[in-house]
């Protein structure tokens, strides 16, 4: 398999949701900036990728792909040079067909050129789509899939450069027949893969980008057997920051893409975040679940209508467990500490890890929720001991 290059899920930003292909240089290191100047880099959101469209229409004389003179004039590897100075990491999108999504060039056959010359550039991350794949005559589809990601994954190694990868494959049968033997060498030939559909777009409106967000995390929170430290699923983006969605909306996004594991990759104008959003994103004990090293995928351990409880083991014992508000109206939502996972012991400690209020339980495992909204704490079993205030 491909080296584990992303032991806990990867962190990040990428430009695709908010700005789709009006990118150029500027837009990319001026939100790397912001990265850093809002503390998120600081606390985990390292990566950088800029995807689609970064490329010229065509290749050079030597086959090699060249970035768009007028987006990018001073190539991608300045860029590159740029982020790592900011002490960023940096991530580039290709396609693994005969064209990108967007229409340029794709990587179809040339395979180790261009992971040869990504790794010259100095990329740390490799989001490969998977547009334009052609079916290789005599083969099945899944099987054209294969062969070409699993030869891009070899060349990348055989590259000697570290590159987080990133495969689309998945997303390219979701809801087809093939779809659990793509995710099956996904998990072989990368670190990552997205599962199924792109999460709404920065433009769409907050009630689209709500049933997207939904709609991933319905299809995703199923898949925790697949799931294992370097090897993630990926539900697609954070949308903190755009329009549209509600503090609580975002907040739940938050909150359910860290129960999961998933990578968390912003996807925004971090040039004018709001003062929600970066409290949201920046959130560091729920960044804390997520990024936990046992790197397991929380699971549903109760469903009701309109909310679903998940609990997911943290390293060192304990558990976060996390009460979902799917419906429009507030609610209290109500499940056990036993019914999480947690045994049948009769005391502990929860700690809200949003409104960071410290509460002792016998058992019971409730909030108040928002419409839209999740609490999510970390609850403990506590001996006797006087718990420390909240900081
Ligand atoms: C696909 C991917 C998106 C984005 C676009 C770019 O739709 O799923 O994340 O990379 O292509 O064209």
């Amino acid at each position: 398999p491909y080296p584990n290059y992303a032991p806990t899920p990867p962190m990040g930003w990428n430009d695709w949701s908010y700005y789709q292909c009006d990118i150029d240089e500027q837009t990319i290191l001026g939100n790397a900036r912001a990265l850093v100047t809002s503390g998120l880099a600081a606390k985990g959101y390292d990566t950088v990728t800029t995807d689609d469209c970064w490329m010229a229409q065509s290749r050079d004389a030597a086959g090699d792909l060249v970035s768009d003179p007028v987006k990018f004039p001073h190539g991608m590897d300045w860029v590159g040079a740029r982020l790592h100075a900011m002490g960023l990491k940096f991530g580039i999108y290709e396609d693994a067909g005969t064209q990108t999504c967007g229409g340029y060039p794709g990587s179809l056959g040339h395979w180790q050129q261009d992971a040869d010359l990504f790794a010259r550039w100095g990329v740390d991350y490799v989001k490969l789509d998977g547009c334009n794949v052609p079916t290789v005559p005599g083969e099945t589809d899944e099987q054209s899939y294969h062969d070409t990601y699993a030869a891009w994954s070899r060349a990348m190694l055989a590259t000697g450069r570290p590159m987080v990868f990133s495969v689309s494959a998945p997303a390219y049968f979701q809801g087809g027949p093939d779809w659990n033997q793509v995710i099956g060498w996904s998990a072989q030939v990368g670190n990552l893969w997205r599962e199924g559909a792109d999460i709404a777009l920065g433009q769409a409106s907050g009630h689209e980008k709500w049933d997207s967000l939904t709609y991933n995390y319905d299809y995703n929170v199923g898949l925790a057997d697949l799931q294992r430290p370097g090897r993630w699923n990926d539900p697609d983006f954070l949308l903190a920051g755009d329009s549209g969605l509600t503090r609580d909306e975002i907040q739940s996004q938050m909150a359910l893409w860290s129960m999961m594991a998933a990578p968390l990759i912003s996807s925004t104008d971090l040039t004018h975040l709001s003062a929600d959003a970066l409290a949201v994103l920046g959130n560091k004990d729920v960044i804390a679940v997520d990024q936990d090293r046992l790197g397991l995928q929380g699971r549903v351990v109760q469903q009701g209508d309109g909310y679903d409880v998940l609990s997911k083991p943290l390293a060192g014992g304990g558990r976060a467990v996390a009460l979902f508000n799917r419906s429009s109206a507030a609610r209290t939502v109500t499940t056990t500490a036993a019914a999480a996972g947690l045994g049948h012991g009769s005391s502990f400690v929860l700690e809200d890890l949003v409104g960071k209020g410290v509460t002792r339980s016998s058992g019971t495992i409730a909030a108040d929720v928002p419409p839209h909204g999740t609490v999510i704490y970390r609850v403990t079993a506590g001996g006797g001991h006087d718990i420390a205030p909240a900081t």
